[in-house]
């Protein structure tokens, strides 16, 4: 036994890890201690804050269900998810910059021609989607595969539609033989992050919303290079410069002009708009990603989890990340939409 103040204390507790077999897991703990205690130091914590915060924490665990993970919605406001992806994935040499999958990809989304409509009538303002997959030093990738989803025009994903009976506002298209690629859809809204757990009081006491921004998916592959997985975000939505869940970065935010009436690409009357991007891939070889053994978290595709997404029959059931996820939730997303109106 030590007579321990706080800085033996940090080094007895690092200590009584000596014998951890992994060194990458032995490396995490003594961090994560030193930090934790670091922090526990710096704020003076008072016995009842720390009682709160466990009661915190112990709340956030009842309110995971097979369905739900309130923990990653944690991560996700405390801005975890999108250091941890930013630190997996560096950009280099004009590569795209990377952002979570979220949890609503699904792996058999239909493959549809270039031009087609993914839309598949849902109604809301039409877009045109154009742009090209290349490598860093400018060579077009033929037959990329760009995986594409979105919300609707009411931040609804298919998958939170039980009436929709195909897969909607997702589909893979092939790069043609210059890497360019094309297709319709309707612009997507904004949406909120469920708030009604602890992860909801934590926002509303420190004076946040729950929303995202409005956004496109796309998981872009092409042989030889590193997938890569992002998002757009159209120039003109709300939430740009506070996205709930810190998504945004510059280079993905795209003005979405337009276009000239009768103009439409597809032949077709009424207004439209058109979104254009260049996505750029990182070779394999120069791949440069933190492989420090302890690894990334992963949840279904690759990154965080929010709750489980009751879909229809041709869809899996997804664990998903708190990048959305008002499926089961419509009370408190009526109730956050009250919010996002008032605001
Ligand atoms: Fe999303």
């Amino acid at each position: 036994m030590t007579d321990l103040d706080g800085n033996s204390l940090t080094r007895e507790v690092i200590d009584r890890f000596a014998d951890t077999g992994d060194p990458r897991l032995k490396a995490v703990i003594a961090s994560l201690v030193r930090h934790l205690h670091g922090f526990v130091q710096d704020v003076e914590l008072t016995v009842e804050e720390w009682g709160a915060a466990l009661e915190f924490l112990a709340r956030a665990g009842r309110a995971c269900t097979e369905g739900r993970q309130e923990f990653v919605l944690l991560s996700d406001v405390l801005g975890v998810t999108m250091l941890v992806d930013s630190i997996n994935h560096p950009t280099a040499g004009g590569t795209t910059e990377t952002a979570p999958p979220g949890p609503f990809h699904a792996a058999d989304a239909p493959e549809l021609p270039l031009g087609a409509d993914m839309a598949r009538g849902q109604p809301g303002e039409r877009l045109h989607v154009e742009g090209s997959v290349s490598s860093g030093d400018g060579r077009p990738l033929a037959n990329a595969v760009v995986d594409v989803w979105q919300a609707d025009e009411n931040g609804y994903y298919d998958m939170q539609r039980p009436e929709l009976t195909e897969p909607t506002l997702r589909a893979r298209f092939r790069a043609d033989g210059r890497g360019r690629f094309a297709f319709r859809s309707i612009l997507p809204s904004h949406y909120p992050i469920p708030a009604g757990g602890p992860v909801g009081e934590l926002l509303n006491a420190t004076g946040r919303h729950p929303f995202r921004p409005a956004h496109i998916h796309f998981r872009i592959a092409a042989e030889g290079y590193e997938t890569l997985v992002t998002q757009l975000f159209p120039a003109d939505g709300p939430y740009l410069a506070d996205d709930a869940a810190f998504g945004v970065k510059p280079s993905l935010v795209v003005a979405c002009p337009q276009g000239a009436p009768g103009d439409a690409p597809d032949g077709s009357a009424g207004p439209w708009r058109r979104l254009a991007y260049d996505f750029v891939l990182k070779a394999q070889a120069s791949a440069s990603s933190v492989q420090k053994g302890a690894g990334r978290h992963v949840c279904g595709e690759g990154t965080s989890a929010g709750e489980v997404v009751l879909g229809h029959a041709h869809m899996p059931t997804i664990v998903g990340l708190a990048d959305k996820n008002h499926a089961d939730e419509s009370t408190q997303v009526d109730q956050a939409r009250e919010n996002d109106i008032r605001g």
